[in-house]
């Protein structure tokens, strides 16, 4: 069945409600180079992606989006200069500070993915509990943020917290180690979308897309919105997924 659905109201946006996929992950690549091409400091950029990223929310809500993950601050990003390092942190609390009351009453549960006890600092980690407290009886949408996260380093410490736990070396296996991610309750990415043209998975969620379908688009971060979700969506709702079996087995 396709039917029109979802808030851009466009006949050539037609999607099958009854394909939504239920988790969608977001990286939120080109901010910088957005602002650059406006002769704005790439900080203007991130904040031009908070509007980008509450449109895709909203548009998550209205089509019944169950799970949305996005790549907030990356294991690797400490590494760009101080300023800017600095920047993202206190943009991270600002925007949990401002949209955590309204992402509540709209029924989103806030839950963050990444390493919590490795250089971020304490002040975020408190907003972070904060709002996944406020947040935690909500069903709606699951919001997960990646903040501080690398997915080899996710990996690492699934291994360790196994190896704590005193699991035998014949007992690991895939099971058990899923349930000892960061969140063993997030279901693997049906789709994962990636802006700006850059074609690369850049250590977002290694284990969890092992069968995600991948979207990648020239459209920078900042460009990107409801049509553009949308957009993405009916092309995921054009692929055929056999997660590695053949047609009809
Ligand atoms: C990548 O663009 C984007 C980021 C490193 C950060 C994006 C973060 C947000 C939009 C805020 C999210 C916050 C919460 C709390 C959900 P880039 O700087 O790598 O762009 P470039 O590739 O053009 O340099």
């Amino acid at each position: 069945m396709a039917a029109r659905f979802g808030a851009v109201a466009d006949a050539s946006d037609a999607l099958d409600p009854t394909r939504i996929p239920r988790h969608i992950a977001c990286v939120m690549d080109g901010n910088g180079r957005w602002a650059q091409a406006r002769g704005l400091p790439r900080t203007e950029g991130h904040r031009a992606g908070e509007h980008a990223l509450f449109e895709v929310v909203d548009e998550a809500l209205e089509l019944g989006v169950e799970w949305l993950t996005v790549y907030a601050f990356s294991t690797e990003n400490w590494r760009r200069p101080r300023d800017e390092v600095r920047f993202l942190i206190d943009f991270n609390e600002d925007i949990l500070l401002r949209r955590r009351d309204e992402l509540n009453e709209r029924g989103v549960r806030i839950r963050f993915v990444g390493r919590r006890n490795w250089r971020v600092p304490r002040r975020l980690i408190r907003r972070m509990d904060e709002a996944t407290e406020l947040t935690r009886r909500n069903r709606r949408l699951t919001f997960t943020i990646a903040f501080n996260y690398g997915g080899r380093a996710e990996i690492v410490d699934a291994v360790r917290s196994l190896i704590a736990a005193g699991t035998p070396a014949d007992k690991v296996d895939e099971r058990r180690i899923a349930r000892h991610l960061y969140d063993p309750e997030m279901p693997d990415p049906d789709l994962v979308i990636r802006t700006s043209g850059e074609y690369r998975i850049s250590n977002f969620l290694l284990w969890q897309l092992a069968y995600s379908e991948l979207y990648f688009t020239e459209v920078l971060w900042p460009d990107f919105g409801r049509r553009e979700l949308v957009a993405a969506i009916r092309d995921y709702q054009q692929r055929e997924r056999r997660f590695g079996a053949v047609d009809g087995g």
